[in-house]
């Protein structure tokens, strides 16, 4: 069986594998909600891409979180690529979430009709908040 590498040497993998950070964790997101644009400076390889996309996964940041690594890019050609890439791919993850919210909400649904004494049938009003819950939820 193969082992795999205990020790990640690139990219931000996920909170647990992220230390420290947490005062500037805390003042991007306070910078984000009051609207502030931010310019991280520090020598390379000092973790800047890594703090950024370790606040914005937070679930305080409740943003669409939309990363593009422009370094690599020589014109504005280049640019729109990868910028466009990087939107799209946010918001393709927003709506795979919300598919499979939907997704479980309708195999959950077990429908269900109950006569009422005076003939009439049970009105699902039930099943009208649980899928309001599940919409919020998205
Ligand atoms: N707080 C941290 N905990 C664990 N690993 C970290 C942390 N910060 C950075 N790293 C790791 O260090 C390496 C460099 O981090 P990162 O790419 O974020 O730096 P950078 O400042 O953006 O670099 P560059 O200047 O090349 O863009 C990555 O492998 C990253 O996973
Ligand atoms: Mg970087």
């Amino acid at each position: 069986m193969r082992s795999r590498n205990p020790f990640v040497t690139q990219g931000y993998i996920d909170p647990a594998h992220f230390c420290d950070r947490e005062v500037e964790t805390r003042q991007l997101l306070d910078d984000l909600s009051n609207g502030r644009h931010v310019t991280l400076m520090a020598p390379r390889r000092y973790g800047k891409s890594g703090l950024i996309q370790h606040a914005l996964r937070t679930p305080e940041a409740d943003c669409v979180f939309v990363y593009a690594d422009l370094l690599a890019t020589t014109n504005q050609a280049d640019f729109v690529r990868v910028f466009a890439n990087a939107v799209v791919g946010a918001l393709d993850s927003r709506l795979e979430k919300a598919a499979s919210t939907f997704a479980a909400f309708f195999k959950s649904v077990r429908p269900k009709m109950k006569a009422d004494s005076d003939g009439g049938v049970g009105n699902g009003r039930r099943a009208m908040s649980c899928m309001t819950a599940c919409l919020a939820s998205t």
